[in-house]
């Protein structure tokens, strides 16, 4: 079975909802997608209601997903960690313990934009339409991340 992880800051901005939309694209049985994130902030938290909510607008489920801090036995569970910036790709590749680790590791934006290394920005501090954003962002990627996978 192949195994995607979603990795952000906080894990309840970004990579909920790119484990949603993911999962909402994939074949559950033949693919497990979870998401974590670099900093302990929010761990047990809920995704951001902003998440949720534009989430719920495109008619993915995230509500269910508790943030959790990535750790270094992610290296070994599963296939592909994907990371949303610039920042969260650097502290994951402080933590691989060698050359299979860091080759796990990928901006998911390279998936549509390739070795372009653009960010998925950060929409903590901002309003809604940056979530929307984010959302179109990672259904593009997610898209062609599904396809790759059928
Ligand atoms: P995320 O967003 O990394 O997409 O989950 C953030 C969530 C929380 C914080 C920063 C970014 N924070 O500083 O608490």
């Amino acid at each position: 079975m192949k195994k995607i992880l979603m990795v952000c800051l906080g894990n309840i901005c970004r990579s909920p909802l790119a484990q949603g939309i993911l999962e909402s694209k994939v074949n559950k049985s033949k693919v497990r997608i979870d998401s974590a994130g670099t900093a302990a902030y929010h761990v047990g938290n809920s995704p951001d209601e902003r998440s949720i909510e534009v989430a719920k607008k495109y008619g993915v489920h995230i509500n269910d997903q508790r943030a959790r801090k990535f750790v270094i036995e992610d290296f070994d569970e599963f296939s592909v960690i994907y990371a949303m910036d610039e920042s969260n790709y650097q502290n994951i590749l402080k933590l691989a313990r060698n050359k299979a680790d860091e080759n796990k590791v990928k901006m998911i934006l390279n998936e549509v934009y390739p070795g372009k290394n653009l960010n998925v920005p950060d929409p903590y501090y901002g309003g809604n339409q940056g979530f929307e954003n984010v959302y179109k962002m990672l259904d593009k990627a997610c898209e062609v991340i599904a396809d790759s996978l059928s």
